[in-house]
């Protein structure tokens, strides 16, 4: 919502002067006809106008005026009204003096259970994930939640499918320690490979056989030999032995865990057509506590790495200078 401004709804003023009209002279005209209804007093005597219509042979109608307590009833909803409209939007994009608005209600709600679902969460978030990971009880808030929220993509057991991976083994795109696997699940992860790095499908398909063969997997010889030499394309990303780099989400060409399929056919469909993953992120929707059980949850699966024992002071990471990072893979000149 726009700062005292309900969210507008319409392109130009017109339509807003149009429904607050009808809605204001709705309003006036009822509480006129109200009045005119019920304000016809009779004199002392007077006998009030008989209709000239009859049912069930003499059952006949006196024009008289509302009972009061209709009446009032009738006044009281009118008031009702506009004591609401003044208060709540409803006169075309007038947000009301309260300010209220739908999305606000709705964030004020989901607040308000996020803090319920967090107090029951709250032990986990101290723990540490691996732990959290061997508890049963997170486990099963786990699997609901990675149900909800993961299973449309990744399969409700994790198991994946063509284009979304597999978070049960250990292969894994951007690294499976606890660190790495809250950093997809909170950040998202964009892996992105672009087509034609192969020149013609018939360079792609030799490469392809050279990847199986570095992989140890069945192939044809003579292919492979041919695309040896132009797998020098791909050795950037995925480096010389086809093991990729995990750190930047290029996949491990030698294991068996194919995102987009292992056959021949399947890897040079990649290689012509290049291969785009996304992975939303979910840190802003879902909040730190479920994200926090789903990493134990998805660590727990079945492929989650240990991390490497911490180091007091990592000697490793000072030492190595910005400049001595791996060089940019030759597709991102
Ligand atoms: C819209 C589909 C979609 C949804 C929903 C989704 N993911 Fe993903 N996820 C992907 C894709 C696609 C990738 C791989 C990205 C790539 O190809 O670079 C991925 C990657 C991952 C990875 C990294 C895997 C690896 O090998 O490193 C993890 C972990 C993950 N998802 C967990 C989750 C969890 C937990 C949820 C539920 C909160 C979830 N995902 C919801 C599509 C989805
Ligand atoms: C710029 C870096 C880059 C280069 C160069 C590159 N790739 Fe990739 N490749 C990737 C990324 C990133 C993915 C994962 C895409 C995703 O996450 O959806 C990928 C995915 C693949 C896949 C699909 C893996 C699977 O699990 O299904 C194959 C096969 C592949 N690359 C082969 C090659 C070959 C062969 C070459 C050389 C012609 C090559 N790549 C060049 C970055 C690169």
């Amino acid at each position: 919502m726009i700062a005292g401004y309900a969210v507008p709804d319409f392109v130009s003023d017109f339509w807003h002067y149009y429904i607050a009209a009808i809605t204001i002279l709705g309003i006036l005209f009822s509480l006129w006809i109200l009045n005119s209804q019920t304000t016809q007093k009779l004199a002392p005597g007077e006998q009030a106008e008989l209709m000239h219509h009859a049912w069930d042979g003499d059952l006949q109608e006196f024009n008289n005026p509302l009972p009061r307590w209709w009446m009032w009833l009738f006044y009281g909803l009118i008031f009702f009204s506009i004591a609401y409209l003044i208060l709540y939007p409803g006169v075309g994009k007038f947000a009301g003096v309260w300010n209220w608005s739908s999305a606000d209600a709705y964030k004020a709600e989901k607040d308000r259970v996020d803090a319920e679902f967090n107090k029951v969460f709250q032990p986990f978030m101290g723990q540490d994930l691996m732990a959290v990971a061997a508890d049963p009880k997170a486990k099963e808030m786990g699997q609901h939640l990675f149900l909800t929220y993961c299973s449309q993509c990744h399969g409700s057991s994790g198991q994946g499918g063509k284009g979304f991976p597999d978070l049960t083994d250990a292969s894994w795109l951007f690294g499976g320690t606890p660190d790495d696997i809250k950093a997809s699940i909170a950040g998202g992860r964009v892996g992105e490979m672009p087509g034609g790095l192969a020149g013609d499908e018939q360079s792609a398909r030799e490469i392809a056989n050279y990847v199986l063969s570095l992989g140890g997997k069945q192939h044809d010889a003579a292919m492979a030999a041919a695309g040896q030499a132009k797998y020098a394309a791909c050795a950037g990303c995925h480096g010389e032995n086809g093991k990729g780099m995990a750190a930047a989400g290029f996949p491990d060409l030698t294991d068996d865990a194919w995102q987009y399929g292992g056959s021949v056919d399947a890897i040079t469909e990649s290689i012509v057509k290049g291969r785009k993953g996304g992975m939303p992120a979910q840190l802003e929707a879902l909040g730190e506590a479920k994200v926090h059980l789903l990493t134990a949850y998805v660590w727990g699966l079945g492929g989650g790495v240990k991390p490497a024992p911490v180091m007091e002071p990592a000697p490793v990471a000072e030492a190595v200078p910005a400049e001595a990072a791996p060089a940019a893979p030759a597709a991102a000149q």
